[in-house]
């Protein structure tokens, strides 16, 4: 939640302004609610702050131009504390002289008790955020001791919570100081310039090279270094890497949202999370795993731990995961796993699944089960981000960069890396898995060109959705793995559209759901493949049944060649034939292609859909 850009670079007129105004647009979609900048400008700070989205920021400035400058920070606000108004948005100054300004990303659980003292000692505030509270601090140290990476060292001291804060002082043109912890950072290094980001994307246009910070640190950026240092003032090195996508990656390259051009690559996604995964013979190799086999071999318990379409990867994986290794897995919400004494010890493999890599949820989930003595895994889409560097061991997906708010390509290259994990697992534990784990990887390498096939026949769908443009309520219905793949297709739905959408187990209809149904209620049903064992398949088509007698629109989604939906389908939506396991990889290919166009024909925002942001960085 909330992006962040600093910069320092070169006295090359508006260079600050344009690379923190472009670092801004590439990050809105952590937070949208407000955005503002900083500009050192001689004597004081000058400040530019709008609610609402980053083109009213755009306006402003161009309405009165900021000034040239070498040193700025900028802001995209999600709104934790006060309401999204100019007033509360960021930069926030500290102080009363202009000089001071600082951003922030997090909570400052503590700010009640530091704001009554600051206002019982006379400071004025301007705004209702705790971010003001730590500007006023800053700008007090800075008084006291003159330089601002000091005057950050003694304010991080007094902070409770989860923050990244970035601070520029008139004093110290050409410095941008910032703190992080248990929120995102990373440092862009360039020549001649620096730059902060909540992530890459922040300056991916300007440099690939990247400096990973560890929590509790602080760096200190100019034109030529940046400068970290422990919360102590021990020096510090962060760690490098490599960026391995460029600028165009994170653009939309001609599509009308970045949801419909992510759903496109899935193919993509799916196949580079599968490459480089096994040997010339075929068998699994994971080196990165860096989890001593022996330790692997000995778990008698998995839990997944993972938030909103991550939760539905791990929840779909549940299903292959303990079928090859027979290792009992839960799957849990990361928000509700720590806080019910879960049963974890150092024989449970804890893997947590996220997109983003921050998620803060799925991030003190990941903690807790360290501390419970639990080995964990972390499988994740972003370079450098805090969840896997606070994880055992990493397996990432190479969905490339993921910047819709409404997950997509993360979804099936999660759902495709918790596949490769449990096959590694089972082939580590040897029996009747073992043998086939090969085989399950050789259908795995056919997905992409499914989902290629799938995409190019999404007409009907687009149409479908269209029609359904003023639907009030959709509900989708799945057994086995296509349980959770209704699921993700309801929240698609609710997401992006603002559609009253709900996923039920197909099973459980009986129980109590079926009294929604009446006359024209639009439902999707997510049909297992024929072959699925145990039955499944005509267990669904009779659901179908059930619900159609009392009159649903009944939207299916079948195999090719399977016949037996037809007579009770109001629409056959077909995907091409994958072994049961692998399906999921396939049906939830409509349901994004539908939610996302019927969202469109809305006239809505797909890719920034109300009230929500793309990383949820607080609890
Ligand atoms: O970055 P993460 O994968 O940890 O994010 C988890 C959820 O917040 C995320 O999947 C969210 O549910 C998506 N917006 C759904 O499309």
């Amino acid at each position: 939640m909330c992006g962040i850009v600093g910069y320092v670079g070169p006295n090359i007129d508006d260079k600050a302004l344009t690379v923190v105004m472009e670092g801004l647009a590439r990050l809105e979609y952590r937070g949208y609610d407000s955005a503002g900048v900083a500009l050192i400008n001689g004597p004081t700070v000058d400040v530019r702050k709008r609610a609402g989205k980053l083109a009213n920021l755009q306006r402003a400035i161009q309405d009165v131009p900021m000034p040239a400058a070498n040193t700025g920070i900028g802001h995209t606000r999600w709104a934790t504390h006060g309401g999204p108004t100019d007033e509360n948005a960021h930069p926030h100054y500290g102080g009363s002289d202009g000089k001071l300004a600082v951003i922030h990303n997090g909570i400052i659980e503590n700010f009640h008790g530091l704001r009554t003292k600051l206002i019982a000692e006379g400071v004025q505030f301007r705004s209702e955020t705790d971010t003001e509270v730590v500007a006023h601090l800053l700008a007090r140290a800075y008084q006291e001791v003159g330089d601002l990476t000091k005057a950050m060292r003694t304010v991080v001291a007094h902070l409770d919570g989860a923050f990244t804060l970035l601070a520029v002082h008139a004093d110290e043109p050409g410095v941008v100081v910032a703190a992080r912890r248990n929120s995102p950072l990373v440092v862009g290094l360039g020549e001649g310039e620096n730059f902060l980001g909540s992530d890459v994307a922040a300056f991916i246009g300007y440099t690939r090279e990247a400096l990973e910070l560890d929590n509790d640190q602080i760096v200190t950026i100019t034109a030529d270094e940046a400068v970290v240092t422990g919360f102590d003032g021990t020096p510090a090195q962060g760690k490098s890497f490599h960026v391995d996508w460029d600028a165009e990656a994170a653009e939309k390259g001609g599509h009308a949202s970045f949801m419909e051009k992510e759903i496109l690559e899935q193919p993509l996604a799916v196949e580079a999370t599968l490459l480089g995964r096994t040997d010339a013979d075929g068998a699994l190799v994971l080196d990165e795993l860096r989890i001593p086999v022996e330790h692997l071999r000995s778990v008698n318990k998995i839990v997944v731990v993972a938030c909103g379409t991550a939760f539905y990867s791990g929840m779909t994986a549940k299903y292959a995961i303990e079928h090859w290794t027979r290792i009992p897995t839960e799957v849990e919400m990361a928000h509700e796993f720590r806080y019910r004494d879960p049963v974890v010890d150092k024989r449970t493999l804890v893997v947590s699944i996220s997109q983003s890599g921050e998620t803060m949820d799925t991030l003190m989930a990941v903690k807790h089960a360290r501390e419970l003595g639990a080995q964990t895994i972390s499988i994740c889409n972003t370079h450098g981000a805090t969840i896997p560097r606070e994880s055992d061991a990493v397996l990432y997906t190479h969905a490339g960069p993921e910047i819709a708010v409404a997950s997509t390509k993360a979804f099936t290259a999660q759902i495709t890396a918790c596949y490769v994990l449990g096959l590694y697992l089972a082939q580590l534990r040897g029996g009747s898995y073992a043998d086939e784990a090969q085989q399950v990887m050789r259908e795995l390498h056919a997905i992409p060109e499914k989902i290629s096939q799938l995409l190019g026949q999404m007409d009907r769908v687009r149409e479908i959705a269209r029609f359904m443009a003023d639907t009030r309520s959709v509900l989708f219905l799945g057994r086995h793995v296509g349980f959770p793949i209704a699921l993700e297709g309801a929240l698609k739905l609710k997401e992006i559209a603002y559609i009253h959408a709900e996923g039920f187990a197909a099973g459980e209809l009986k129980h109590g759901p079926i009294a929604l149904i009446e006359p024209g209620q639009p439902v999707f049903i997510v049909v297992p493949g024929p072959d699925t064992p145990h039955g499944l398949h005509g267990k669904v088509v009779s659901n179908i049944q059930e619900i159609r007698a009392r009159g649903a629109r009944t939207l299916v989604i079948a195999e090719e060649g399977d016949h037996d939906v037809e007579p009770f389908a109001d629409e056959v939506i077909r995907v091409p034939q994958a072994p049961p396991l692998l399906e999921p990889l396939l049906t939830i290919i409509p349901l994004q292609v539908f939610a996302c166009e019927l969202a469109t024909a809305k006239g809505l925002d797909v890719d920034q859909p109300r009230n929500l942001a793309k990383s949820v960085t607080v609890e």
